[in-house]
């Protein structure tokens, strides 16, 4: 797997700050921040030779959207999937929640087509709307799939809020989640063992788009740096930062700018992403 250069996910970052600036300060569901987020990812993804497409829904009275990703070739029988929500809250830029996720996964794409990879099994990537409505563009993906293609995903693997910038390195744990998935938690671990750094398992239950996924019995797995938690001594130990307060100050708040990501846990998250895509696919 390739080592992701950070400063690619960085600048991916920034065009998410200049859109969310261009637009009222936000990319939320139903703004006009949120369809040029997608409209610029889609046109990252079709220049590597994705094929795209933009899934229309409804939520609380305005057309929210979903962008999936294919990558041609692999097994079709045989679908692993990366995704993360695109939309902020409506306060900010939601940068950290979820720009972090979504520009780890789009470079972890263009990094697919740049370095040939061809993997056994199928890619797909999805970008999320409305998440911060409840889960409501994933949800509403899952419930267009037929039982058949549903069965074809073999691994869904959510990242939201991938740079925090006071972090912790949480991997989704497996246990106490329906469709937790053992194989895929240990890879995500071994991810980060193989760059030196601790991880703690943590329950994220509902809270984020993997939650949609194995409502429907497909198996999961995901990383997250935190949110509103806050850090405690014992974790400050092990992984810098500072204990007594939150893994992110400006969580839903108008400071969720590109000046509140800690760029070692975005390349480290970014990394892990690669190696467990390139394990769980080849
Ligand atoms: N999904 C939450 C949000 O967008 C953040 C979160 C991610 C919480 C992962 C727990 C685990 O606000
Ligand atoms: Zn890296
Ligand atoms: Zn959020
Ligand atoms: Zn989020």
């Amino acid at each position: 797997a390739p080592n992701i250069n950070v400063a690619n996910v960085q600048a991916h970052l920034n065009q998410f700050q200049s859109i969310a600036n261009a637009n009222s300060g936000n990319r939320a569901h139903g703004r006009p921040g949120y369809l040029a987020s997608i409209n610029w990812v889609k046109s990252k993804l079709d220049a590597a030779g994705y094929t795209t497409r933009v899934q229309s829904f409804t939520s609380n009275g305005a057309t929210g959207y979903n962008l999936i990703a294919d990558y041609p070739g692999g097994d079709a029988n045989n679908v692993v999937m990366l995704g993360g929500h695109l939309d902020s809250v409506s306060a900010g830029p939601g940068i950290n929640d979820n720009g972090t996720g979504s520009a780890s996964i789009l470079e972890v794409a263009l990094q697919v087509k740049a370095t040939g990879f061809q993997p056994t099994k199928h890619l797909r990537f999805g970008w999320w709307g409305a998440e911060e409505l409840g889960l409501v563009g994933s949800t509403y993906y899952v419930n267009s799939l037929s039982s058949t293609e549903k069965s074809k995903i073999k691994a869904y693997l959510n990242f939201d809020m991938t740079g925090s910038p006071n972090p912790g390195y949480f991997v989704y744990s497996s246990s106490g989640q329906p469709t937790g998935s053992a194989a895929l938690t240990q890879r995500l671990q071994a991810g980060f063992t193989a760059l030196g750094v601790q991880t703690e398992l943590t329950n994220v239950g509902g809270r984020s788009d993997h939650a949609a996924f194995a409502r429907a019995g497909i198996p999961t797995g995901g990383t997250f740096t935190g949110a509103e938690g806050i850090k405690t001594s014992a974790q400050a130990s092990k992984w810098g930062g500072t204990a007594g307060q939150a893994f992110d100050r400006c969580y839903h708040r108008s400071c969720d700018t590109t000046a509140n990501v800690s760029a070692t846990a975005l390349d480290r998250n970014a990394d892990v992403i690669a190696s467990t895509l390139w394990a769980t696919a080849a």
